[in-house]
């Protein structure tokens, strides 16, 4: 029976996982690794808004578990030697340079990771992909771990997280299943055994699937592409009602009454963020791309066109609408996170429409709960549009959504959070000039209230 598991990353995915794990099994010693000091430091705080990553429900996990058999750390190599069990957990952005520029995924960090094993280890260790990687990435890992020549043995195991920002630690307690692959030999099989019986501990054993390892890390780039192809279904039907006079919101509800169908994943949005969609869906058209399998590239490449669209015809309806220019004219903005209920901002919708609209010389006034300036202008500078003064001049950020609208032209809700639907919107409006324009890129608000009080409401979609 495994006792002693590490986590190489302390990121979104590594860092809830682990407390999850660590709570629900406290026999088993959990060591959280990584090489950033200030986020391991941050883990390590005693004060729970310091913790890196903001979930409800986070930590309170952690407080519990943490110092009992859930630690964080920047010793990498002791933490490898002590475990039985590696999770790899770094992450696997689009890589920037080279072959396969902006599709591919970038896979140095987890090249890293497994020659920091193959170095360190002295007895056998099972490795378990918990990153989204492509398929066939453990053939890989297993190249480098296997050709150590000190006689350890390796297992690698994929068992991909599918867990969403923003309810993690509820998807964790409840997941709708748990994908573990594994190699179909008998060591393989003896390693995927030990990885069920830690998630047996609170998961049922009929939502615990087992697979062969290439099916696993398939599924996970599947499920995402799937997930992601229904936004940007719904975003096309959105611009389509538009026009028509239909209702996108009508419109998903008859649709998601048909039991094949189902009514998840169908909210029409500003366009889908977050760190994953984006990047799942490239490395999958590159990977289809890499077979000669053009059709299947271009097909998955669709969710993502349409998606920039979408984010795209935002902000330029924006600026249709406020007279053709905003120029000088101050934007609200509430809402940074690419959804609700995190801190995360990465490929956040918001990003891209403050750029469109700075670049028009709008002045962008930003309010959102969880979110602090210096990540807002990080994300705009990493655009590298213009220089990092010019987005400092032309967006500033608020700690309420009031002064965040006062005197402004208009206003974008950009994500979902549930406290901008408990505003007095009466006071809003009647501190900003006329006409006050909202334009809901979430479709959270009130249409009726709101145009009674006198705004020009414009959502997605209808
Ligand atoms: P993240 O950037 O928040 O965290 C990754 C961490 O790994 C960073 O703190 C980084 O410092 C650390 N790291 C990188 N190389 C290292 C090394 N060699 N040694 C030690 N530490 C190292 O990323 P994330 O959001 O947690 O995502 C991690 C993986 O999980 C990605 O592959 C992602 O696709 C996948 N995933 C993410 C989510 C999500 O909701 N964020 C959900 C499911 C799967
Ligand atoms: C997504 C998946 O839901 C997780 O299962 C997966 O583990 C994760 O990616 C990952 O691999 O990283 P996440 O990106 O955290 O999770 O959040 P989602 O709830 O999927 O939302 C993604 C984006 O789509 C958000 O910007 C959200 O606002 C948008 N969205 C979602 C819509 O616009 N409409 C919807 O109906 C649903």
């Amino acid at each position: 029976m495994i006792k002693n598991i590490c986590c190489i990353g302390a990121g979104y995915v590594g860092g809830p996982t682990m407390a999850v794990i660590a709570q629900k099994c406290p026999h088993i010693k959990v060591t959280v690794v990584d090489l950033n000091e200030e986020r391991i430091n941050s883990w390590n705080s005693e004060d729970e808004n310091e913790l890196p990553v903001y979930e409800p429900g986070l930590a309170a996990v952690v407080k519990e578990a943490r110092g009992r058999n859930l630690f964080f750390s920047t010793a990498v190599d002791q933490a490898i030697d002590d475990a039985e069990m590696i999770f790899i957990s770094v992450n696997t952005p689009t890589k920037t340079y080279g072959v396969g520029k902006g599709m591919a995924a970038d896979l140095k960090y987890i090249e890293l990771c497994a020659r920091q094993i193959a170095r360190v280890a002295k007895s056998d260790k099972i490795v378990v992909e918990k990153s989204t990687l492509p398929v066939r990435t453990a053939s890989a890992i297993k190249d480098i771990l296997t050709n150590t020549g000190n006689g350890v043995q390796f297992q690698i195991l994929s068992n991909p997280e599918f867990l969403a920002e923003g309810t993690a630690v509820a998807d964790l307690f409840q997941p709708d299943r748990v994908l573990i692959g594994g190699d179909t030999t008998p060591e393989g099989q003896k390693a995927i055994q030990a990885l069920v019986d830690i998630y047996a501990n609170w998961v049922p054993q009929d939502k615990i699937l087992t697979t062969n390892v290439w099916s696993s890390e398939l599924s996970k780039l599947t499920a995402n592409a799937f997930l992601a192809q229904r936004v940007s279904s719904i975003n096309a039907m959105s611009e389509l009602c538009e026009q028509t006079g239909a209702d996108v919101n009508e419109v998903a509800k008859a649709i998601g009454l048909d039991s094949r169908i189902g009514p998840k994943f169908l909210k029409a949005s500003v366009g889908f963020g977050g760190s994953c969609f984006q990047k799942d869906i490239l490395n999958l058209v590159y990977i289809a791309k890499s077979y000669g399998l053009h059709e299947v590239a271009d097909y998955w490449e669709q969710v993502i066109i349409m998606n920039d669209h979408q984010k795209r015809r935002f902000a330029k309806n924006i600026i249709k609408t406020l007279y053709n220019t905003v120029s000088g004219k101050k934007i609200a903005f509430l809402g940074w996170a690419f959804k609700k209920d995190t801190n995360d901002t990465r490929e956040s919708a918001a990003i891209y429409i403050a750029n469109d609209l700075i670049s028009e010389q709008a002045s962008i006034a930003v309010f959102d709960p969880k979110v602090e300036e210096k990540q807002i202008l990080k994300d705009l500078n990493a655009l590298e549009t213009r220089s990092a003064e010019t987005n400092q001049k032309g967006i500033q950020t608020f700690q309420n959504s009031y002064d965040a609208c006062e005197k402004a032209h208009a206003i974008a809700v950009l994500t979902e959070w549930d406290e901008f639907k408990t505003y007095d919107w009466q006071k809003i409006y009647d501190n900003m000039l006329k006409p006050a324009f909202i334009f809901d890129g979430r479709n959270l608000l009130d249409k009726n209230k709101l145009e009674e009080i006198g705004f020009v409401y414009q959502a997605i979609g209808s």
